[in-house]
């Protein structure tokens, strides 16, 4: 057998990963081929297979890593029939679990040209148009909600690294001493944090993760409409200011994880302004819909904001991950983020202007291109399309409410921005004492989990003044009418099937 010259082979490098354009092509025509028909076929198929993990990995099987390869269309043949067969579709008209969005076909694409260029967006030089493109999503997603647009921001993985960002450029702004060269031991204070009770879990690995510990972290009371109660907030502060620790920031919600609910942003805003603390707002969710004119004087106190996170995820449609922080003093990212090895060399401006590094703005070094799929999205929809989206979300969300209050069967509890929350009551029942109220949510809980396998709708929960309820948070552009009109009937008819197997073992039958 012929050796081949090893600088011969050199010369003629043929990488087993690389495609001819050709190759490319053909490849990328079927899959492209293929997800226009699964997207076409998305409202005729259930939800979700409500498989189980053992089956999902026997699909797999357990053998070793392949030690050849195999061609790029087998490949993905394969792949789009084990996931277009196994998988939950949050893109599915009838998806209303947490806070997920069917993602916008103009995202999958972006994504798909975003991997393309590949550009690494920590420095300008490495990313030049990307960078651009960021800063003005950036720009334009504070333009949407009413923040100044003079603001800084990035795109990050979604709503807790946001709100990460904020925390700590947050931290960095009010600690009195040098934070980041001293750490949290240089002070003699205990930096707290304020939120309320309904806060998502994110404030949890923030005071864990950087330092703080969950003491820091004070869970401010909230009314009956799980607002923060202002009263209950500044009685804290006070005491805290006595008690010799060092308030620092204060997190409002827009759109609380769990009902929607908005604190009241400018009475917040007052407050941190007063006492010169960082105002954060989680608008991981509900932000967007500051751009809505109808939109309450509540959620427009975001603009007063030091810092606020909003998830181009939920209510933008992107695919997944796609988060975004903007902060009022884009210094303020810097002086928490940035430091300059002597490896890079990009701050060579080719002009007047500085370039924008976004490595020096975030926890992140390199960094992909998240931002292309959301400026493709504004771009292709623009303010209007978005308004329109997110008001039908709400009508749709306020449609459920009154389909569910007005039957019999069913419970309507609350409705806000785009979730309502509801529970199922046998007919027959009476709520109130302790022991219906305990079945009443071993039903629901059990009434949640055949809903979520069974295919025909999703929806998740959530858990109010100790009421187990079923959530729906339409953050949907593909949900209609009818695939509202259809869920009450759905969780009667399953909810009757269980209280009639569950009823006895949990209640005296009277
Ligand atoms: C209000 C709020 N904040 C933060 C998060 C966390 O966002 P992510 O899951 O994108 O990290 C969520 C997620 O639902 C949320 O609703």
């Amino acid at each position: 057998m012929a050796k081949t010259d090893p600088q011969e082979a050199l010369r003629n490098r043929k990488a087993p990963i690389d495609m001819t354009p050709d190759e490319f092509r053909k490849t990328g025509y079927q899959v492209v081929d293929r997800i226009a028909e699964f997207l076409g076929s998305l409202s005729r198929r259930p939800v979700t297979p409500g498989e189980s993990p053992e089956k999902i990995r026997a699909l797999l099987g357990n053998g070793s890593i392949p030690l050849q390869g195999a061609a790029p269309d087998h490949l993905f043949k394969e792949a789009a029939d084990l996931l277009f067969d196994h998988s939950l579709f949050n893109g599915h008209p009838r998806f209303w679990g947490y806070i997920t969005a069917s993602p916008s076909p103009v995202g999958m694409l972006g994504d798909l040209l975003a991997a393309a260029i590949n550009p690494n967006v920590a420095a300008w030089v490495l990313s030049p148009m990307a960078t651009e493109i960021e800063a003005q999503a950036i720009r334009w997603i504070a333009e949407l909600i009413g923040y100044p647009v003079s603001c800084g921001g990035l795109m990050v993985s979604g709503g807790n690294m946001a709100n990460f960002v904020g925390f700590l450029a947050g931290r960095t702004a009010k600690a009195p001493w040098n934070i980041r060269e001293q750490g949290l031991g240089g002070g003699a204070q205990q930096p707290l944090v304020y939120v309320s009770k309904a806060t998502h879990t994110w404030i949890e690995k923030a005071a864990d993760l950087f330092g703080l510990g969950a003491k820091a972290i004070r869970w401010v009371e909230t009314g009956a409409d799980q607002q923060m109660s202002i009263e209950a907030l500044e009685k804290q502060i006070a005491a805290d200011r006595a008690g010799g620790y060092l308030p620092f920031m204060v997190v409002g919600a827009a759109g609380t994880v769990g009902v929607g609910a908005i604190d009241p942003l400018p009475e917040i805003a007052a407050i941190c302004r007063e006492q010169n603390l960082w105002f954060h707002v989680d608008g991981a969710y509900g932000a967007p819909a500051a751009a809505l004119p109808e939109a309450p004087a509540g959620l427009r106190g975001l603009a007063a904001a030091d810092s606020i996170a909003l998830d181009p995820h939920k209510w933008l449609y992107n695919p997944l991950e796609a988060g975004c922080v903007l902060v009022r003093d884009p210094q303020a990212l810097v002086n928490t983020f940035s430091f300059h090895p002597e490896y890079y060399n990009f701050d060579n401006t080719r002009g007047d202007q500085a370039a924008l590094n976004y490595y020096e703005f975030g926890p992140q070094n390199s960094r992909g291109f998240r931002a292309l799929k959301v400026w493709l999205g504004l771009r292709h929809v623009g303010k209007e399309g978005y308004i329109q989206m997110m008001r039908e979300d709400i009508a749709l969300a306020e449609e459920l409410y009154k389909l569910v209050d007005s039957h019999t069967e069913l419970q309507a509890l609350t409705h806000n921005l785009s979730i309502t929350t509801f529970r199922y009551i046998p007919s027959g029942l009476a709520s109130g004492d302790p022991a219906t109220e305990e079945y009443l949510n071993k039903l629901n809980l059990e009434l949640l989990n055949r809903l979520q396998a069974g295919g025909e709708a999703f929806v998740s929960n959530a858990v109010i003044d100790g009421k187990y309820l079923l959530r729906a948070c339409i953050v949907n552009f593909r949900t209609t009418l009818n695939d509202v009109e259809a869920l009450p009937e759905i969780v009667v008819r399953l909810g009757r099937e269980l209280d009639a197997q569950m009823r006895g073992e949990f209640l005296e039958v009277g």
